[in-house]
């Protein structure tokens, strides 16, 4: 299993591309941190998770986009795994409006959820794999064709 003895975050992922990303990841091997900011969600889709790939998935509830929160996942998946090796900022809104109504609190949230969180959960992710002094993959996906994907990687 290509994955075996590695850790990794993955936020949003309660369903949809990153429950996947979460199962393809548990089947080969990685032991998963699985975030939703719906704590039903994460919680059933971890359980499935477990169950379909006799995998280690935890479930940790919470906004992806805050910076408290976002060390919490870092320092969960590090106390719980012992290392962090994979992190994909999954979790992104698209908050739909007119263009000349549109508030200031939608766009600076679109912002801090897709922006921010992905940049600083890939920020205190860097300082683990630094410390680790081996190499880890910081994802963040985007449609093909109208964005490039975003990707920093550590040696
Ligand atoms: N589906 C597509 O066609 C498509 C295309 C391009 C990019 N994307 C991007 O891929 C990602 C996943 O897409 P999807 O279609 O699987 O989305 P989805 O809406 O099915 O799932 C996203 C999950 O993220 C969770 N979430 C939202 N805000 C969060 C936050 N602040 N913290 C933690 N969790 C949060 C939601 O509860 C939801 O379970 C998104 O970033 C989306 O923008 C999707």
């Amino acid at each position: 299993m290509i994955f075996n003895d590695k850790a990794a975050i993955i936020t949003g992922a309660g369903q949809g591309i990153g429950f996947e990303i979460c199962k393809l990841l548990a089947d080969n091997g990685a032991k998963i941190l699985l975030n939703d900011i719906d704590e039903s969600l994460a919680n059933l889709a971890a359980e499935t998770i477990q169950k379909e790939t006799g995998g280690i998935c935890i479930a940790l509830a919470g906004d992806s986009s805050d910076l408290v929160f976002i060390n919490k996942m870092v320092d969960t998946a590090v106390g719980q795994f012992g290392r962090l090796d994979i992190v994909i900022a999954n979790a992104g809104i698209t908050l739909y409006g007119d263009f000349l109504t549109y508030s200031p609190e939608a766009f600076f949230r679109v912002m801090q959820v897709n922006l921010g969180g992905t940049f600083f959960l890939a920020q205190a992710a860097a300082k683990v794999m630094k410390e680790q002094s081996s190499g880890g993959a910081l994802l963040r996906h985007r449609t093909p064709g109208t964005q490039k994907s975003g990707c920093l990687q550590h040696e």
